[in-house]
């Protein structure tokens, strides 16, 4: 069951009243569209976009209460506009992006985000497509210097080197007894233990789990959806409209910071978070990967 983050201060800085309508760009099990629905009632609808065909299944059962308020579609924010154009829903209040895995995903997605289970080493969030990018093309296929590269950039890894190093001997190693490719999240995992040190591998983050991000990051292109996902957001609102974005990753917190800013110079916004919004020490209790939360929010002028 994945918790809804900064459940609260969403609907804040949505401040979503009755027969608005929105769009919920990671709808994921629905946490946060629950409530702006009931908010919105009783005309207003949510678009419910969904990159895991998945989490839209899962958000099937909703309609038995929200009927065709709620809309849903699988398809990737990063498209926003043309999503909104082909579903007809062209008056738009607010908009939500809530970006990243869901728990739900981590826990049942079996699509290798966790390096607690052993799955298959994919990280797609739509499994669907094929011939796409997926973790186990990165590890097997590229170079050590672009494996050293992303671990560095995406998933700040001050053992980049020598991850990206281990991976490549065991690449070597395994063709030359016949073994099969690195197939699986513990294949990995063994691979990153023996290039970590001993003193490190018992931090209290997993030493797994930046170059686990870093992957995740790389093959659903996480960075650059957000970008354009940006770069629609603010013509697609109403005048008055509201954009709130929940990141979990510095390198994202900056590129909405930064977009945000620069809307901002450009006379298009006004900033209604000056800092970024992180939860409350209950809410961390509660929910662990509230932690690392930044809720950012604008409004159009
Ligand atoms: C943190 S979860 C959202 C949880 C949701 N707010 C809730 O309360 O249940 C993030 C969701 O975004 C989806 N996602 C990730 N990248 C996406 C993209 N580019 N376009 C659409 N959805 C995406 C993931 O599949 C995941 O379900």
């Amino acid at each position: 069951m994945h918790i809804p983050v900064l459940l609260n201060e969403v609907i804040e800085y949505l401040d979503p009243k009755p027969n608005e309508n929105f769009v919920d760009c990671t709808i994921g099990q629905g946490g946060h569209t629950k409530l702006i629905l009931d908010k919105i009632s009783p005309n207003g609808k949510v678009l419910g976009i969904d990159l895991d065909k998945k989490q839209i299944d899962n958000c099937k059962h909703l309609k038995d209460n929200f009927k065709e308020r709620l809309i849903l579609v699988s398809g990737n924010y990063a498209n926003i506009e043309n999503i909104l154009q082909e579903a007809n829903f062209s008056s738009v209040d607010g908009i939500l992006a809530d970006v990243g895995f869901s728990s739900f995903q981590l826990e049942e997605g079996n699509k290798g985000f966790s390096f607690l289970k052993n799955e298959n080493l994919d990280m797609r969030y739509n499994t669907e497509i094929q011939n796409e990018l997926t973790a186990k093309v990165i590890v097997n296929e590229w170079t050590e210097e672009n494996l050293k590269r992303i671990l560095e950039e995406y998933g700040e890894e001050k053992f980049a080197k020598q991850i990206a190093k281990k991976i490549i001997e065991e690449r070597s190693l395994r063709l030359r007894s016949g073994r099969e490719k690195i197939e699986t999240t513990f294949d990995l995992v063994e691979i990153i233990k023996k290039a970590i040190p001993l003193k490190f591998q018992h931090d209290r983050i997993h030493y797994a789990t930046r170059t686990f991000q870093a992957l995740r990051i790389v093959v659903n292109g996480e960075l650059e959806n957000l970008r354009k996902l940006l770069s629609q957001a603010v013509s697609v609102l109403n005048k008055d409209g509201r954009l709130v974005i929940i990141s979990f990753h510095s390198l994202e917190d900056r590129i909405v910071k930064s977009y945000f800013n620069e809307e901002f110079k450009n006379n298009n916004i006004k900033i209604l978070t000056k800092k970024p919004i992180t939860a409350q020490d209950q809410e961390i209790m509660d929910n662990p990967r509230a932690r690392s939360a930044k809720l950012r929010a604008i409004i159009k002028i």
